[in-house]
């Protein structure tokens, strides 16, 4: 019996000892130590052992099973000791690689060039106004000394909505808001998007104009010359020349249209400003005294000059951009050059 028991106890530590895992663990628990153990039938049977031998055999088991417990707590702490060990090697994280880029986005260009324009004129003293992208004929020609019927209603291929509903052709409507509004003197830019039925590699249906218009009284044509004159050297360069031609708008008289001198040849004449040496940019002139009549101004007490460019041409010029396409589809590849 005593030898049974020694061999017993043996063999379980043994066997616990050579455990790996929580799992075999648990196996040689419910084998050594469980209520179904070798060691517990042992115990069961000790009643049928000599009386004067049962005290000893008796204290010899529980040492067994002691030794067996302990040998089971200190093995699974052992174990568990491992198991997180090797679950921190293996979730181990290696901060010396290079980690996955952010692709960062960045302000369109046109938007880049809207941007400037408006901080050129906002240095001079200008103030932001905005319009709707949906007008009534009004606004969009009405009140600019375009009445219904007249040809020069041709000069805007014009998206209506209903009759007398349209999509703006111009920012020039945001003249009449304006100053239907406010008294002078006012130095208003209106920047915004218009709409017309166009479209080839230099036109979109959709595309930015900034307006502009000043009113004060005596305000001359010098003022005209000279402040957008100034606004181009600063969009352009320092050094460009700059020449007024005069044209026609029904919204101002006289009126004259602005060129920049060619941004690739310098003047020296080429393609893209087919061999004259400058670049058509922008449409002004004084405000005709009907657009002041319209509004309730009196045209001989005040006076004032007004502008219109279009944002995707200057753009265009700016960068060397040759479909306006460009600046609508939104690929990155494109986008991303600027
Ligand atoms: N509204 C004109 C256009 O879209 C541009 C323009 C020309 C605006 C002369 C003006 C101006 O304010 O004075 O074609």
């Amino acid at each position: 019996m005593e030898d049974k028991i020694k061999q017993l106890k043996e063999e379980a530590l043994k066997a616990i000892g050579e455990t790996q895992t929580i799992a075999s663990l648990d196996e040689a628990r419910i084998k050594y130590a469980g209520k179904k153990s070798d060691l517990q039938e042992l115990l069961k049977s000790l009643g049928s052992a000599a009386p004067e031998e049962r005290p000893k055999l008796g204290a010899l088991v529980n040492e067994a099973k002691t030794a067996i417990e302990l040998a089971l707590s200190g093995r699974k702490a052992a174990l568990q000791k491992s198991e997180q060990t090797k679950k921190i090697a293996a979730e181990k994280v290696d901060i010396t690689m290079p980690g996955k880029g952010i692709r960062r986005g960045h302000i369109h260009p046109l938007t880049q060039v809207m941007e400037e324009a408006k901080a050129i004129f906002i240095r001079m003293g200008f103030e932001i106004a905005e319009g709707p992208e949906v007008e009534t004929d009004y606004y969009n020609f009405d009140g600019l000394n375009i009445p219904p019927h007249h040809p020069s209603r041709d000069m805007w291929s014009t998206l209506f909505i209903k009759d007398d509903i349209l999509l703006r052709t111009h920012t020039s409507p945001v003249q009449i808001r304006v100053m239907e509004k406010k008294k002078p003197p006012l130095a208003i830019i209106a920047p915004g998007r218009v709409y017309r039925r166009d479209s080839d590699a230099s036109h979109s249906p959709i595309f930015q104009q900034l307006e502009g218009f000043l009113v004060n009284k005596q305000v001359t044509f010098g003022d005209l010359k000279g402040t957008l004159t100034e606004f181009l050297r600063q969009m352009f360069g320092k050094d460009k020349n700059v020449r007024f031609r005069p044209s026609f708008f029904p919204f101002t008289e006289p009126s004259a249209e602005a060129d920049v001198e060619c941004v690739m040849c310098k003047g020296k004449g080429c393609r893209l400003c087919k061999d004259t040496g400058w670049i058509e940019i922008l449409g002004s002139g004084m405000i005709d005294p009907n657009v002041f009549k319209a509004v309730g101004y009196d045209p001989e007490k005040y006076s004032g000059f007004a502008f219109g460019m279009g944002i995707d041409r200057i753009t265009m010029l700016k960068y060397g951009i040759d479909n306006i396409r460009l600046l609508y589809e939104n690929d990155v590849r494109f986008l991303e050059q600027f």
